[in-house]
């Protein structure tokens, strides 16, 4: 299940809803902040600046020091917060440590959230409301949508219940809509026997973020297995998923290119939503 079709899909989708939003008078904008040099961030910020301006999207970067203070990043923040041409901001993470993450985001305006991981973002996807999907769970039912994997009624086994990746996934695989309203399970390091969990499941997702962690003894013959963690040591990237899990799996990502792409496709359909919603209101 490579990520890059589906991906395509979604910027084909995008392509006249940024023509009727030209034609309004808005070029969409997509404002983005990095704090320090970490070079995967750094990468990562580059991938996402390059599609902005092959889209022809407006928008400005920010680059702040290694040790920038919390108020510079709360500074530019607010400055995208008031900027009228930008119409959604991505902080990317990790932030260096001295950095609150979580306490910047909270100031960036909610409908100003690339990311969908503003915590109004995180509980309207709670509470079924309309909103900005957090992207890379949002690319993970894009992926299974694509390749119609029925996910409907069955039970859907998430490695890791972190909060950019484990935790939205398993509140969006469990809403009630066609793509989604899966049996959704969770397990992490409080579920010692979670491979009894995953041995069972037709869908396994791993994000845990501990490279090898799903071995081909934890999953079912034929068993769908979407690979989301990944770690990197300086460059060389450490996906979750053991790559013999292939011999298994029915289907499978592939161990680069898979959720990577999905994840940068719904990071432009936010902003795109966003400025719709802005011109709208
Ligand atoms: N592909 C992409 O585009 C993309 C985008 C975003 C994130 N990610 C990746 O997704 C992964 C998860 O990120 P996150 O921020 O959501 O999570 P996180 O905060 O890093 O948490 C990891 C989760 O995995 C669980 N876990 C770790 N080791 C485990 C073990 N040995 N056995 C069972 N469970 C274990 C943890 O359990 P506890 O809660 O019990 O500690 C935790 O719930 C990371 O690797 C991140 O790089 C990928």
């Amino acid at each position: 299940m490579p990520g890059r079709p589906v991906a395509d899909a979604v910027f084909a989708e995008l392509e006249p809803r940024v023509a009727a939003l030209r034609a309004a008078g808005h070029n969409p904008g997509l404002g983005t902040i990095l704090v320090g040099s970490d070079s995967a961030s750094a990468g990562y910020i580059r991938i996402k600046q390059e599609r902005a301006a092959q889209l022809g999207f407006g928008g400005r970067h920010v680059q702040l020091a290694d040790d920038a203070a919390q108020a510079d990043v709360v500074a530019a923040i607010r400055d995208f917060n008031d900027d009228r041409e930008i119409d959604a901001v991505l902080i990317q993470h990790p932030t260096p440590a001295h950095v609150d993450y979580e306490a910047a985001l909270a100031e960036l305006d909610p409908d100003k959230d690339a990311d969908g991981q503003h915590p109004m973002n995180m509980g309207r996807l709670a509470l079924g409301m309309e909103g900005p999907l957090p992207c890379t769970p949002a690319g993970i039912e894009a992926l299974l949508a694509h390749y119609e994997i029925p996910v409907a009624g069955r039970e859907v086994v998430i490695l890791g219940r972190g909060f950019t990746l484990g935790r939205p996934l398993s509140m969006l695989l469990s809403l009630k809509r066609p793509t989604a309203n899966a049996a959704v399970t969770v397990v992490h390091t409080g579920v010692a026997d979670w491979p009894d969990y995953t041995r069972r499941a037709p869908i396994v997702i791993a994000a845990a973020g501990v490279p090898g962690i799903l071995r081909p003894e934890h999953i079912s013959p034929g068993a769908v297995v979407v690979g989301g963690g990944v770690r990197y040591e300086g460059r060389r990237l450490l996906p979750d998923v053991d790559e013999r899990c292939e011999d298994v799996a029915g289907w499978i990502t592939p161990r680069v290119g898979g959720v990577g792409p999905t994840t940068v496709a719904m990071l432009f359909r936010n902003t795109v939503a966003a400025a719709e919603r802005a011109r709208s209101g």
